[in-house]
């Protein structure tokens, strides 16, 4: 290899290795840019859909009052279910709901946070206080299920837990006959 073949490679070297140096700092600020960008972009436009709650005010004051908790039928015919949790338990604990029909829950936390599981399904969400969780589900068979907190509330956290029934929509309509805002017998 002669002296200026060797110098060929040499710079056909430097050129590569530059070349990457440029992909790799690409890289990185396309990535910082990112951070950047998200982070603003979240900090001046919080999350939609938060709904604050003064906790005082459960039970006595507002949508979570005793008459509004439980299961009930909205204006539109859809069904809401409304519950409270506190250290150690739910309040309804247990409710009833029909299946094959969208059911919204609407639930707070009265005290710290706790978890709200439906076993079996997919309802999983977390209960904090100050704040309304909303979700809407369907349960597709008939039948009881476990609703156990999930979250480490305490010294009773292992014991607080619900229950939840799912029936029919006859049975359900039935039910609604009676009564307004159910729960179990
Ligand atoms: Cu409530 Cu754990």
């Amino acid at each position: 290899m002669s002296a200026a073949d060797s110098n060929l490679n040499v710079n056909a070297a430097v050129v590569a290795e530059r070349r990457w140096a440029i992909v790799s700092v690409t890289v990185i600020v396309f990535i910082l840019a990112i951070i950047a960008f998200t982070g603003i972009h979240w900090a001046s436009m919080p999350t939609s859909g938060i709904e604050p709650i003064d906790p005082t005010t459960l039970h006595v004051s507002g949508e979570f009052v005793e008459q509004n908790l439980g299961t009930q039928i909205r204006s539109d015919g859809s069904v809401i279910v409304r519950m409270i949790a506190q250290q150690y338990s739910f309040n309804p604990q247990c409710i009833v709901i029909p299946a094959q029909t969208k059911v919204t829950f609407r639930s707070t936390s009265a005290d710290v946070v706790h978890g709200f599981l439906v076993t079996g399904t997919n309802a999983n969400a977390m209960l904090v206080p100050g704040y309304i969780t909303t979700f809407t589900t369907e349960f597709s068979h008939v039948g009881d299920h476990l609703m156990p907190c999930h979250e480490f509330c305490g010294t009773g956290h292992a014991a607080m837990w619900a229950h939840v029934r799912v029936v029919s929509l006859e049975d359900f309509g039935r039910l609604m006959a009676t009564k307004s805002g159910i729960h179990c017998d």
